[in-house]
Protein backbone atom coordinates (compact mmCIF):
# COMPACT_ATOMS: atom_id res chain seq x y z
CA UNK A 1 0.00 0.00 0.00
CA UNK A 2 3.06 2.25 0.74
CA UNK A 3 4.58 1.93 -2.34
CA UNK A 4 0.82 2.39 -4.40
CA UNK A 5 0.34 5.47 -2.23
CA UNK A 6 3.97 6.86 -2.82
CA UNK A 7 3.77 6.49 -6.59
CA UNK A 8 0.37 7.74 -6.75
CA UNK A 9 1.13 11.09 -5.03
CA UNK A 10 4.20 11.32 -7.32
CA UNK A 11 2.38 11.24 -10.53
CA UNK A 12 -0.30 13.28 -9.10
CA UNK A 13 1.33 16.02 -7.65
CA UNK A 14 4.79 15.52 -9.11
CA UNK A 15 6.61 15.84 -5.43
CA UNK A 16 6.99 13.57 -2.38
CA UNK A 17 4.61 12.79 0.65
CA UNK A 18 5.87 14.54 4.11
CA UNK A 19 3.65 12.72 5.96
CA UNK A 20 2.13 9.12 5.54
CA UNK A 21 -0.68 7.76 7.76
CA UNK A 22 -2.58 4.99 8.03
CA UNK A 23 -6.04 3.80 10.07
CA UNK A 24 -7.88 0.45 9.54
CA UNK A 25 -11.68 -0.16 9.24
CA UNK A 26 -13.44 -2.17 11.93
CA UNK A 27 -15.71 -5.09 12.20
CA UNK A 28 -18.60 -4.52 14.88
CA UNK A 29 -18.63 -7.14 16.88
CA UNK A 30 -21.71 -6.44 19.06
CA UNK A 31 -23.61 -3.79 20.26
CA UNK A 32 -25.13 -2.02 17.24
CA UNK A 33 -26.55 1.46 17.86
CA UNK A 34 -25.55 1.21 21.65
CA UNK A 35 -22.48 4.04 21.04
CA UNK A 36 -24.69 7.21 20.76
CA UNK A 37 -27.42 5.91 23.30
CA UNK A 38 -24.17 5.68 25.74
CA UNK A 39 -24.00 2.01 26.17
CA UNK A 40 -21.09 -0.32 25.47
CA UNK A 41 -19.86 -1.93 22.09
CA UNK A 42 -17.24 -4.19 21.31
CA UNK A 43 -15.55 -4.73 17.69
CA UNK A 44 -12.05 -5.08 15.91
CA UNK A 45 -9.50 -3.25 13.95
CA UNK A 46 -9.13 -5.06 10.54
CA UNK A 47 -5.74 -5.63 8.93
CA UNK A 48 -7.15 -3.21 6.14
CA UNK A 49 -7.73 0.59 6.05
CA UNK A 50 -7.00 3.92 4.25
CA UNK A 51 -3.59 5.18 3.77
CA UNK A 52 -3.34 8.96 3.21
CA UNK A 53 -0.10 11.14 2.21
CA UNK A 54 0.15 14.62 2.57
CA UNK A 55 2.41 17.29 1.98
CA UNK A 56 1.99 20.78 3.13
CA UNK A 57 1.41 24.20 0.95
CA UNK A 58 2.20 27.32 1.98
CA UNK A 59 -0.01 29.79 -0.07
CA UNK A 60 -3.09 27.85 1.57
CA UNK A 61 -4.73 25.65 -1.45
CA UNK A 62 -5.89 22.55 -0.72
CA UNK A 63 -5.67 19.80 -3.18
CA UNK A 64 -7.42 16.41 -2.70
CA UNK A 65 -6.90 12.87 -4.76
CA UNK A 66 -8.56 9.34 -3.85
CA UNK A 67 -8.85 6.41 -5.95
CA UNK A 68 -12.18 6.46 -5.09
CA UNK A 69 -13.03 9.57 -7.43
CA UNK A 70 -9.92 9.88 -9.39
CA UNK A 71 -10.25 13.65 -10.10
CA UNK A 72 -8.13 16.25 -7.97
CA UNK A 73 -10.33 18.33 -6.08
CA UNK A 74 -9.12 21.88 -5.18
CA UNK A 75 -10.20 24.51 -2.63
CA UNK A 76 -9.22 27.73 -2.95
CA UNK A 77 -7.78 29.43 0.14
CA UNK A 78 -10.32 29.96 2.73
CA UNK A 79 -12.78 27.63 1.05
CA UNK A 80 -14.77 25.57 3.81
CA UNK A 81 -17.89 24.43 1.81
CA UNK A 82 -19.32 20.75 1.91
CA UNK A 83 -18.83 18.85 -1.76
CA UNK A 84 -21.56 16.68 -2.71
CA UNK A 85 -21.27 14.27 -5.63
CA UNK A 86 -17.88 11.91 -6.93
CA UNK A 87 -16.34 14.55 -4.89
CA UNK A 88 -18.33 13.99 -1.42
CA UNK A 89 -15.37 12.25 0.16
CA UNK A 90 -13.14 15.52 0.90
CA UNK A 91 -15.88 16.08 3.20
CA UNK A 92 -14.03 13.76 5.60
CA UNK A 93 -10.51 15.03 5.84
CA UNK A 94 -11.88 18.60 5.07
CA UNK A 95 -13.88 18.00 8.16
CA UNK A 96 -10.96 16.94 10.52
CA UNK A 97 -9.13 19.90 9.13
CA UNK A 98 -11.96 22.15 10.54
CA UNK A 99 -12.30 19.81 13.48
CA UNK A 100 -8.52 20.15 15.01
CA UNK A 101 -8.87 23.75 16.20
CA UNK A 102 -11.73 22.48 18.46
CA UNK A 103 -9.19 20.77 20.03
CA UNK A 104 -6.71 22.97 20.29
CA UNK A 105 -4.64 21.62 17.61
CA UNK A 106 -3.60 23.16 14.33
CA UNK A 107 -4.44 22.24 11.13
CA UNK A 108 -2.26 22.52 7.98
CA UNK A 109 -2.94 25.94 6.03
CA UNK A 110 -2.59 24.39 2.64
CA UNK A 111 -1.79 20.57 1.46
CA UNK A 112 -1.77 18.31 -1.19
CA UNK A 113 -3.66 14.85 0.16
CA UNK A 114 -3.76 11.57 -1.29
CA UNK A 115 -5.71 8.61 0.22
CA UNK A 116 -5.86 5.38 -1.15
CA UNK A 117 -7.65 2.06 0.38
CA UNK A 118 -8.03 -1.85 0.15
CA UNK A 119 -11.79 -1.41 2.81
CA UNK A 120 -14.58 -1.89 0.15
CA UNK A 121 -16.45 1.18 0.47
CA UNK A 122 -20.11 0.99 1.62
CA UNK A 123 -20.08 -2.18 3.32
CA UNK A 124 -20.63 -0.87 7.08
CA UNK A 125 -16.57 -1.45 7.87
CA UNK A 126 -16.34 2.63 8.48
CA UNK A 127 -13.96 3.14 5.32
CA UNK A 128 -15.17 6.57 6.33
CA UNK A 129 -13.86 6.16 10.00
CA UNK A 130 -10.54 5.19 8.64
CA UNK A 131 -9.67 8.30 5.79
CA UNK A 132 -10.68 10.52 8.83
CA UNK A 133 -8.38 9.24 11.51
CA UNK A 134 -5.26 8.35 8.80
CA UNK A 135 -6.02 12.24 7.68
CA UNK A 136 -6.14 13.11 11.65
CA UNK A 137 -3.07 11.36 11.97
CA UNK A 138 -1.17 12.92 8.86
CA UNK A 139 -2.34 16.37 9.31
CA UNK A 140 -0.86 16.39 13.10
CA UNK A 141 2.42 15.02 11.37
CA UNK A 142 2.71 17.69 9.08
CA UNK A 143 2.62 20.51 11.39
CA UNK A 144 4.85 18.65 14.20
CA UNK A 145 1.76 18.74 16.71
CA UNK A 146 1.11 15.26 18.59
CA UNK A 147 -2.37 14.34 20.52
CA UNK A 148 -3.03 11.59 22.62
CA UNK A 149 -5.46 8.59 20.48
CA UNK A 150 -8.10 9.32 22.51
CA UNK A 151 -8.09 12.75 20.89
CA UNK A 152 -7.79 11.28 17.58
CA UNK A 153 -10.59 9.64 17.77
CA UNK A 154 -12.37 12.56 19.00
CA UNK A 155 -11.14 14.64 16.07
CA UNK A 156 -12.88 12.11 13.59
CA UNK A 157 -15.90 11.75 15.42
CA UNK A 158 -16.12 15.30 15.56
CA UNK A 159 -15.45 15.44 11.89
CA UNK A 160 -17.97 13.25 10.96
CA UNK A 161 -21.23 14.73 13.41
CA UNK A 162 -20.39 18.70 12.91
CA UNK A 163 -19.13 18.39 9.39
CA UNK A 164 -20.30 15.52 7.61
CA UNK A 165 -23.49 15.37 9.55
CA UNK A 166 -23.67 12.20 10.39
CA UNK A 167 -24.82 12.06 14.36
CA UNK A 168 -23.26 8.68 14.55
CA UNK A 169 -21.22 7.45 17.94
CA UNK A 170 -17.73 6.66 18.75
CA UNK A 171 -17.52 3.13 17.51
CA UNK A 172 -16.43 3.66 14.24
CA UNK A 173 -13.13 6.01 15.28
CA UNK A 174 -12.75 4.54 18.71
CA UNK A 175 -11.62 1.16 16.82
CA UNK A 176 -9.97 2.54 14.54
CA UNK A 177 -8.00 4.27 16.60
CA UNK A 178 -7.41 2.05 19.20
CA UNK A 179 -7.44 -1.76 17.69
CA UNK A 180 -5.08 -4.16 18.21
CA UNK A 181 -4.43 -7.17 16.45
CA UNK A 182 -5.90 -10.61 18.09
CA UNK A 183 -7.79 -8.45 20.35
CA UNK A 184 -11.35 -6.73 20.45
CA UNK A 185 -12.29 -2.99 21.38
CA UNK A 186 -14.41 -2.45 24.67
CA UNK A 187 -15.82 0.69 24.70
CA UNK A 188 -17.74 2.09 27.43
CA UNK A 189 -19.20 5.23 24.83
CA UNK A 190 -20.41 7.53 27.88
CA UNK A 191 -16.62 8.41 29.24
CA UNK A 192 -15.40 7.63 26.57
CA UNK A 193 -13.19 4.62 27.96
CA UNK A 194 -11.74 2.01 25.32
CA UNK A 195 -9.91 -1.05 26.66
CA UNK A 196 -9.12 -4.09 24.71
CA UNK A 197 -9.71 -7.66 25.29
CA UNK A 198 -7.98 -11.10 23.77
CA UNK A 199 -9.76 -12.71 21.18
CA UNK A 200 -10.33 -16.24 21.92
CA UNK A 201 -7.86 -18.67 20.36
CA UNK A 202 -9.43 -20.63 17.51
CA UNK A 203 -12.04 -17.30 16.88
CA UNK A 204 -12.61 -16.66 13.08
CA UNK A 205 -14.19 -13.68 11.36
CA UNK A 206 -15.80 -13.77 8.57
CA UNK A 207 -17.14 -11.25 6.35
CA UNK A 208 -20.20 -11.31 4.03
CA UNK A 209 -20.32 -7.98 1.70
CA UNK A 210 -23.65 -7.61 -0.42
CA UNK A 211 -22.91 -4.42 -2.17
CA UNK A 212 -26.78 -3.30 -1.21
CA UNK A 213 -26.84 0.01 0.66
CA UNK A 214 -30.36 1.54 1.07
CA UNK A 215 -31.17 5.10 -0.71
CA UNK A 216 -32.21 6.49 2.51
CA UNK A 217 -29.49 5.03 4.59
CA UNK A 218 -28.07 8.55 6.45
CA UNK A 219 -31.66 9.37 6.43
CA UNK A 220 -32.49 5.98 7.77
CA UNK A 221 -29.64 6.16 10.37
CA UNK A 222 -30.58 9.96 11.93
CA UNK A 223 -34.44 9.05 11.83
CA UNK A 224 -33.02 6.00 14.29
CA UNK A 225 -30.93 8.65 16.50
CA UNK A 226 -33.67 10.31 16.85
CA UNK A 227 -35.92 7.91 17.81
CA UNK A 228 -33.51 6.76 20.76
CA UNK A 229 -33.29 10.19 21.46
CA UNK A 230 -36.93 10.72 21.70
CA UNK A 231 -37.18 7.62 24.09
CA UNK A 232 -34.92 8.84 26.59
CA UNK A 233 -36.29 12.34 26.75
CA UNK A 234 -39.86 10.38 27.33
CA UNK A 235 -38.18 8.03 29.89
CA UNK A 236 -36.77 11.32 31.92
CA UNK A 237 -33.49 10.06 31.07
CA UNK A 238 -30.25 11.79 29.07
CA UNK A 239 -29.27 8.53 27.57
CA UNK A 240 -31.08 5.37 26.61
CA UNK A 241 -28.39 3.38 29.08
CA UNK A 242 -29.84 4.95 31.93
CA UNK A 243 -32.95 3.85 31.69
CA UNK A 244 -33.98 0.33 33.15
CA UNK A 245 -36.32 -2.38 31.21
CA UNK A 246 -39.13 -2.05 33.39
CA UNK A 247 -39.40 1.60 33.43
CA UNK A 248 -39.43 0.99 29.56
CA UNK A 249 -42.07 -1.24 30.22
CA UNK A 250 -44.02 1.05 32.35
CA UNK A 251 -44.16 3.77 29.51
CA UNK A 252 -44.92 1.56 26.57
CA UNK A 253 -47.98 3.32 26.61
CA UNK A 254 -46.27 6.96 26.34
CA UNK A 255 -43.70 5.90 23.80
CA UNK A 256 -45.47 4.35 21.09
CA UNK A 257 -44.69 1.10 19.26
CA UNK A 258 -41.55 2.58 17.58
CA UNK A 259 -39.74 3.99 20.55
CA UNK A 260 -40.41 1.22 22.80
CA UNK A 261 -39.07 -1.24 20.14
CA UNK A 262 -35.49 0.98 19.67
CA UNK A 263 -35.29 1.01 23.74
CA UNK A 264 -35.76 -2.51 23.92
CA UNK A 265 -33.54 -3.05 21.65
CA UNK A 266 -30.78 -0.98 22.65
CA UNK A 267 -30.92 -2.36 26.36
CA UNK A 268 -31.10 -5.60 25.38
CA UNK A 269 -27.96 -5.05 23.32
CA UNK A 270 -26.14 -3.41 26.39
CA UNK A 271 -27.59 -6.66 27.72
CA UNK A 272 -25.80 -8.68 25.39
CA UNK A 273 -22.23 -6.76 25.16
CA UNK A 274 -21.33 -7.13 29.49
CA UNK A 275 -22.42 -11.15 28.30
CA UNK A 276 -20.24 -11.38 25.84
CA UNK A 277 -17.32 -9.78 27.38
CA UNK A 278 -18.01 -12.42 30.39
CA UNK A 279 -18.00 -15.55 27.44
CA UNK A 280 -14.90 -14.04 25.75
CA UNK A 281 -12.72 -13.80 29.53
CA UNK A 282 -14.26 -17.74 29.45
CA UNK A 283 -13.72 -18.73 26.01
CA UNK A 284 -17.07 -19.50 25.67
CA UNK A 285 -17.77 -18.86 21.42
CA UNK A 286 -20.65 -21.31 21.30
CA UNK A 287 -22.59 -19.01 23.72
CA UNK A 288 -20.79 -15.64 22.14
CA UNK A 289 -22.18 -17.05 18.82
CA UNK A 290 -25.98 -17.50 20.30
CA UNK A 291 -25.49 -13.73 21.34
CA UNK A 292 -24.50 -12.99 18.06
CA UNK A 293 -27.60 -13.97 16.97
CA UNK A 294 -29.75 -12.71 19.22
CA UNK A 295 -28.33 -9.29 18.22
CA UNK A 296 -29.34 -9.78 14.55
CA UNK A 297 -32.63 -10.62 15.80
CA UNK A 298 -33.17 -7.67 17.66
CA UNK A 299 -31.60 -5.46 15.14
CA UNK A 300 -33.72 -7.04 12.50
CA UNK A 301 -37.56 -6.87 14.35
CA UNK A 302 -36.86 -4.34 17.12
CA UNK A 303 -34.69 -1.88 15.40
CA UNK A 304 -35.74 -2.62 12.31
CA UNK A 305 -32.20 -2.12 10.56
CA UNK A 306 -32.12 -4.98 8.50
CA UNK A 307 -32.79 -6.04 5.43
CA UNK A 308 -33.63 -9.26 3.23
CA UNK A 309 -30.21 -9.77 2.32
CA UNK A 310 -28.43 -9.32 5.85
CA UNK A 311 -31.16 -11.88 6.94
CA UNK A 312 -30.89 -14.30 4.61
CA UNK A 313 -27.21 -14.32 5.13
CA UNK A 314 -27.61 -14.81 8.77
CA UNK A 315 -29.94 -17.61 8.74
CA UNK A 316 -28.09 -19.56 6.53
CA UNK A 317 -24.87 -18.68 8.48
CA UNK A 318 -26.08 -19.59 11.50
CA UNK A 319 -27.25 -23.55 10.57
CA UNK A 320 -23.79 -23.92 9.29
CA UNK A 321 -21.26 -26.67 10.78
CA UNK A 322 -18.98 -24.53 12.06
CA UNK A 323 -20.18 -21.16 12.73
CA UNK A 324 -20.62 -19.87 16.01
CA UNK A 325 -23.26 -17.08 15.03
CA UNK A 326 -23.86 -14.28 12.58
CA UNK A 327 -25.29 -10.75 12.47
CA UNK A 328 -25.25 -7.24 10.35
CA UNK A 329 -22.10 -5.65 11.10
CA UNK A 330 -22.37 -1.41 11.48
CA UNK A 331 -25.74 0.42 10.93
CA UNK A 332 -27.37 -1.75 9.09
CA UNK A 333 -29.53 -1.14 5.93
CA UNK A 334 -27.61 -3.26 3.68
CA UNK A 335 -23.46 -3.55 3.75
CA UNK A 336 -21.91 -6.79 5.57
CA UNK A 337 -23.18 -9.61 7.73
CA UNK A 338 -20.65 -10.88 9.81
CA UNK A 339 -19.60 -14.46 11.47
CA UNK A 340 -17.93 -16.20 14.22
CA UNK A 341 -16.52 -19.03 12.76
CA UNK A 342 -14.34 -21.97 14.00
CA UNK A 343 -10.97 -22.68 11.81
CA UNK A 344 -13.12 -25.63 9.60
CA UNK A 345 -15.27 -22.88 8.15
CA UNK A 346 -13.37 -22.20 4.86
CA UNK A 347 -13.18 -21.21 1.38
CA UNK A 348 -15.89 -23.88 0.24
CA UNK A 349 -18.10 -23.25 2.63
CA UNK A 350 -18.49 -19.34 1.55
CA UNK A 351 -18.66 -20.25 -1.59
CA UNK A 352 -21.48 -22.22 -0.70
CA UNK A 353 -23.13 -19.30 1.13
CA UNK A 354 -22.23 -17.20 -2.06
CA UNK A 355 -24.14 -19.73 -4.27
CA UNK A 356 -27.08 -19.71 -1.88
CA UNK A 357 -27.33 -16.15 -2.45
CA UNK A 358 -26.98 -16.01 -5.97
CA UNK A 359 -29.43 -18.35 -6.27
CA UNK A 360 -32.07 -16.35 -4.20
CA UNK A 361 -31.38 -12.74 -5.08
CA UNK A 362 -29.69 -13.27 -8.23
CA UNK A 363 -26.54 -11.60 -7.17
CA UNK A 364 -22.86 -11.25 -6.06
CA UNK A 365 -22.26 -11.57 -2.32
CA UNK A 366 -18.45 -11.39 -1.79
CA UNK A 367 -16.71 -13.01 1.03
CA UNK A 368 -13.70 -12.14 2.88
CA UNK A 369 -11.89 -14.34 5.97
CA UNK A 370 -11.28 -11.40 7.79
CA UNK A 371 -8.21 -10.58 9.83
CA UNK A 372 -7.55 -8.35 12.75
CA UNK A 373 -5.05 -5.92 12.61
CA UNK A 374 -3.63 -2.93 14.77
CA UNK A 375 -5.15 1.00 15.11
CA UNK A 376 -4.14 4.27 13.15
CA UNK A 377 -0.49 4.79 12.89
CA UNK A 378 1.73 7.18 11.56
CA UNK A 379 4.29 5.57 8.95
CA UNK A 380 7.38 7.58 8.53
CA UNK A 381 8.21 8.23 4.74
CA UNK A 382 10.92 5.90 3.29
CA UNK A 383 11.40 3.68 6.55
CA UNK A 384 7.85 2.02 5.90
CA UNK A 385 8.68 -0.79 8.35
CA UNK A 386 8.76 1.82 11.30
CA UNK A 387 5.84 3.06 12.61
CA UNK A 388 4.45 5.79 15.01
CA UNK A 389 1.53 5.44 17.10
CA UNK A 390 -0.40 8.56 18.86
CA UNK A 391 0.84 8.85 22.04
CA UNK A 392 -1.40 6.56 24.71
C1 LIG B 1 -22.41 3.16 12.26
C2 LIG B 1 -22.04 4.36 13.12
C3 LIG B 1 -21.60 3.92 14.51
C4 LIG B 1 -22.64 3.01 15.14
C5 LIG B 1 -23.05 1.90 14.18
C6 LIG B 1 -24.21 1.09 14.69
O1 LIG B 1 -21.29 2.35 12.04
O2 LIG B 1 -21.02 5.10 12.49
O3 LIG B 1 -21.35 5.05 15.31
O4 LIG B 1 -23.74 3.75 15.59
O5 LIG B 1 -23.42 2.40 12.91
O6 LIG B 1 -23.89 0.44 15.86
Amino acid sequence: MYDRLQALFRSVYQREPAAVARAPGRIEFIGNHTDYNGGTVLGAALDRGTWVAVSPRTDGVRRFYSEFSPTVVTLAPGEIGKRSGNSSWVNYPLGVAQALPFFDLKSPIGFDFLAVSDLPAGAGLSSSAALELASALAFLEVTHQSASREVVVKVGRHAENQFVGVPCGILDQGVSGFGQKDRLVFIDCRGPRFETVPLPAGAHFWLFNTHTKHALVDGLYAARHRECMESAAILGVDLLVDATGSQVEAKRVDLGEIRWKRARHVLGEIQRVEEMVACLQKGDLVRAGHLLTASHASSRLLFENSTDELDFLVERLAAMPGVFGARLTGGGFGGAVMALTTGAFGDRQAQEVAAAYAQRFGARVDSLHAQTGDGANVVTPGERSESKSPEQ
